[in-house]
C-alpha cells in the first residue's frame, strides 16, 4: 500500500492519475526487495516504462528517455534504501538555475518557476562553502499533489515538496534550504538506525539555519528558530516532557514486540528536529567559535561521507577533533552530559541564544499582549502597522496569541476583522495557526476554514495537530473532526489516515 496511486481527482490538475513513492522511514520494502535499513548503502539503476502522456522521474544522478515511453535511471552514489523514490504523472519541468529545475503538473509549473527562479543556486553555493562539495550533480524540486504528507522529502537529486510552498512570495523557502542541507547531513552522512533519527534531522536543522544566517542574516534566522522552539514546546506539552519519544536516542523494537517499542514512523516529531538542533548548537557553544565549528562540520562530512553512523561515532569524532575539549571532559559536565542529551527525555538542557531575533520578535510579542487584554486598547493596537511584517513575524505573533488563548470574549472576532491578511491568508503556515486559534477560541463562525484547510492539503504536521485540537475541544469541534475526516480520509496518505484514526479513537490495528 506504500506505493501511492492517486486518482485524477487527487491531483492538482484533476485530469490524469499519478503515482508516487515515499520511502522514509521503512516503506520502500513494499516497493522493491531491499535491506530496508539506513545502515546499508548501494547504487541503483531502474528502467521504467510508462503509458503515453506520462513522465517518470526518480532520485537518480542521471536519466534518459528512450523509445516506447521508457525511462532509464542511474544513481551513481551509494544511498540507503529510503532515498529511492519514483513519481509517474503528467508532469513538466522548467529551469530555475544552472543545476536546478522545478517539476510540477502543468497547471502549477508557472507558479513553481516563479517561486524559485534564481534562488536555489545561492543556497547550494552557500552549502558547498560551509559543508564541502555537493556530490549529487543536479538539485531539482518536484511539487507533489496536495495530499503529500510532508513539507519536503530530501530524495537525492530530486527533492519532493508539498505544493503548499507555492505561497507566491518565497516566504516558505526555509523548507527548501532544509532539504538542501540533507545533501550533506542525512544523504551523505546517514543515521545508521532510525533510533538516532536526530543525527539526520538535528544536524540538518543546524545546517539549514547556518545557510539561512548567511543568506538572510541572524535576526531573521533567530525568528525562524524561535517558531521552531515554539513547536517543540507544543509537542512536549502535548506528549509530556518525560515521554520516551522525547529522548534523542529512542529504542526501536523489532517487529516481534512492536507494542513495547517505537515504530520508526513515530519518531517524526519535533524532538529529533528541535532538541537535536539544540544539542548541535550546544556542541557549537562548547567550541565557542563559529568558523571553527563550521570547519568541524565540514571535516565530519568528509570523514563519514557515504557511510551510516551512530551518535557515538559523531561524538567520538567531535572529541577527537577538539582534543582540548576532550581533555576538559566536556562530555560529562553535570547537567549537560552527552549521555543525558541522548538518553534522557525532556526539555533541552541548553538553548541557543535567539536574542538577535528580538527586533523582529518583540513587536509581535507586544501586539499579542495587547490582544490578550481584557478591555482592548484599540488605540495602541491600531498604532501597530503589521502590513510590512514578514510571514514568520506573523507566524510568531499567532503562536503567541495561541499560547494565550482562549482570549477574552470577543477579542478573536475583532482580531479576525482587523487583520484579513491573517484571517483570510492563503499561506499554509498562517492558515495552520489561524485554524488552531479558531478552535481554541471556539470561533464557530469560522469553523469552515478549518474544514477548507484540511480539504486543501494533507501534510501530516498540519493535519494531526488540528485533529488533536478538534478532538480535545467541544462537542461541536468533535463533530467537525468526524465530518471532515470522513470526507477527506480517502485523499490522505495511509500513515496520516491511521494517525488521525488513532486520535479520533477509530481503532487502528497495531
Ligand atoms: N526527511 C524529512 C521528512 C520525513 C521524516 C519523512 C520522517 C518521513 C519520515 C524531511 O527532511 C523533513 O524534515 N521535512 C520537514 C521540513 C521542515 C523541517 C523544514 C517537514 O516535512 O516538515
Ligand atoms: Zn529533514
Amino acid at each position: 500500500p506504500q506505493v501511492c496511486w492517486l486518482s485524477p481527482e487527487q491531483t492538482a490538475g484533476k485530469q490524469k492519475p499519478y503515482m508516487y513513492t515515499q520511502g522514509q522511514a521503512v516503506l520502500n520494502r513494499s516497493f522493491f526487495p531491499c535491506f530496508d535499513t539506513p545502515s546499508v548503502k548501494f547504487t541503483y539503476s531502474a528502467t521504467v516504462k510508462v503509458p503515453e502522456g506520462f513522465t517518470a522521474v526518480m532520485s537518480a544522478t542521471s536519466w534518459e528517455k528512450q523509445k516506447d515511453n521508457t525511462f532509464v535511471f542511474k544513481m551513481a552514489q551509494p544511498i540507503p534504501s529510503y532515498l529511492i523514490a519514483l513519481v509517474v504523472g503528467d508532469i513538466v519541468s522548467a529551469d530555475v538555475g544552472p543545476r536546478s529545475r522545478v517539476w510540477a503538473e502543468p497547471c502549477l509549473i508557472e507558479a513553481a518557476k516563479k517561486e524559485y527562479d534564481g534562488v536555489i543556486e545561492e543556497f547550494l553555493a552557500v552549502g558547498e562553502k560551509l559543508f564541502g562539495p555537493y556530490v549529487w550533480g543536479r538539485y531539482d524540486i518536484l511539487f507533489m499533489p496536495p495530499s503529500f504528507p510532508f513539507g519536503g522529502m530530501e530524495n537525492p537529486c530530486l527533492t519532493f515538496v508539498t505544493p503548499c510552498l507555492l505561497a507566491g512570495d518565497r516566504s516558505l523557502v526555509d523548507v527548501v534550504i532544509h532539504e538542501i542541507s540533507h545533501s550533506w547531513f542525512g544523504n551523505l552522512v546517514t543515521n545508521a538506525t532510525w533510533g538516532e533519527f536526530w543525527l539526520n534531522e538535528g544536524f540538518t536543522m543546524y545546517a539549514q539555519r547556518r545557510i539561512s544566517t548567511e543568506v538572510y542574516g541572524l535576526p531573521y534566522t533567530c525568528l525562524e528558530a524561535a517558531t521552531g522552539r515554539a513547536l517543540l514546546r507544543q509537542h512536549m506539552d502535548a506528549t509530556g516532557e518525560e515521554h520516551p519519544l522525547n529522548k534523542l536516542r529512542v529504542v526501536i523494537e523489532p517487529a516481534f514486540c512492536l507494542f513495547l517499542g517505537v515504530n520508526p514512523d513515530d519518531t517524526y516529531n519535533e524532538t529529533p528536529y528541535e532538541k537535536g538542533y539544540c544539542f548541535v548548537s550546544y556542541l557549537a557553544h562548547l567550541v565557542g567559535n563559529q568558523s571553527k565549528f563550521d570547519a568541524f562540520l565540514q571535516a565530519y562530512v568528509n570523514r563519514f561521507k557515504f557511510q551510516s553512523i551512530t551518535a557515538d561515532d559523531t561524538l567520538g569524532f567531535f572529541l577527537e577533533y577538539f582534543p582540548e575539549l576532550k581533555e576538559k571532559g566536556v562530555d560529562s559536565i553535570p547537567g549537560f552530559e552527552f549521555d543525558r542529551w541522548l538518553n534522557t527525555p525532556g526539555w533541552p538542557p541548553y538553548l541557543p541564544d535567539l536574542s538577535p531575533g528580538q527586533q523582529l520578535m518583540r513587536p509581535a510579542e507586544e501586539l499579542a499582549e495587547l490582544w490578550a487584554a481584557d478591555g482592548l486598547n484599540m488605540e495602541a493596537i491600531e498604532a501597530v502597522d503589521i502590513t510590512g511584517w514578514r510571514t514568520y513575524q506573523l507566524v510568531y505573533f499567532l503562536d503567541q496569541v495561541l499560547q494565550k488563548s482562549p482570549l477574552p470574549e470577543g477579542n478573536v472576532e475583532r482580531l479576525s476583522k482587523m487583520y484579513p491578511k491573517i484571517s483570510k491568508a492563503q499561506n499554509a503556515e498562517l492558515r495552520l495557526r489561524w485554524c488552531h486559534i479558531i478552535l481554541k477560541n471556539n470561533l464557530e463562525a469560522e469553523y469552515s476554514k478549518v474544514k477548507d484547510f484540511l480539504h486543501s492539503q494533507g501534510k501530516q504536521k498540519y493535519t494531526l495537530p488540528l485533529y488533536r485540537a478538534m478532538w480535545g475541544g467541544s462537542e461541536a469541534t468533535r463533530a467537525l473532526a468526524m465530518e471532515t475526516f470522513s470526507a477527506t480520509a480517502p485523499q490522505l496518505h495511509v500513515n496520516v489516515q491511521n494517525y488521525v484514526k488513532k486520535i479520533l479513537g477509530l481503532g487502528v490495528p497495531e
